[in-house]
C-alpha cells in the first residue's frame, strides 16, 4: 500500500487542489484510492458529496491521533481481500490512501 500525505502548515498551498488531482490519475491508472481528510473545513468530504462517483471514498480523520490507526486498518482491509491464486495481482490494484 502506498501512502502519500500532502501536508503544510501555510494555507491555500494546493494540498487539496493536489489531493484530488492525483486521487483521480491513480484511479484512472487502476489503483483503489482512500482519501483521508484531516481538514475540518470538510474540502475533500464536500468534493466527493458534489459527485455522482462513490470512488474514491473519503474517510473525515480530524484528531491526528487516529491515523496511524486509521491507516493499519486500511492495510488490513486491503491484505483480507481475496485474491486469485494465480496469476498474482497486479501491484496496481493496491489501495493507495492520500491524507490531506
Ligand atoms: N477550481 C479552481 N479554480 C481556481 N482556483 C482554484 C481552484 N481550486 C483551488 N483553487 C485555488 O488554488 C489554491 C490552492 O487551494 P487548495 O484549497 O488546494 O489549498 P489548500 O492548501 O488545501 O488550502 P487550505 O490550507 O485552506 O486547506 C487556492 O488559492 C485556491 O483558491
Ligand atoms: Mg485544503
Amino acid at each position: 500500500m502506498l501512502t502519500l500525505v500532502l501536508a503544510t502548515q501555510k494555507g491555500g498551498s494546493g494540498k487539496s487542489t493536489l489531493a484530488i488531482g492525483l486521487a483521480l490519475v491513480a484511479m484512472q491508472a487502476g489503483h483503489t484510492v482512500r482519501l483521508i481528510e484531516t481538514d475540518s473545513q470538510g474540502t475533500l468530504s464536500n468534493w466527493q458529496a458534489r459527485r455522482s462517483a462513490a470512488e474514491p471514498i473519503v474517510e473525515p480523520v480530524y484528531n491526528g491521533r487516529e491515523i496511524e490507526q486509521r491507516l493499519l486498518s486500511l492495510e488490513r482491509r486491503r491484505s483480507s481481500t481475496p485474491r486469485a491464486a494465480s496469476p498474482p495481482p497486479p501491484p496496481r490494484r493496491f489501495a493507495m490512501p492520500i491524507c490531506a
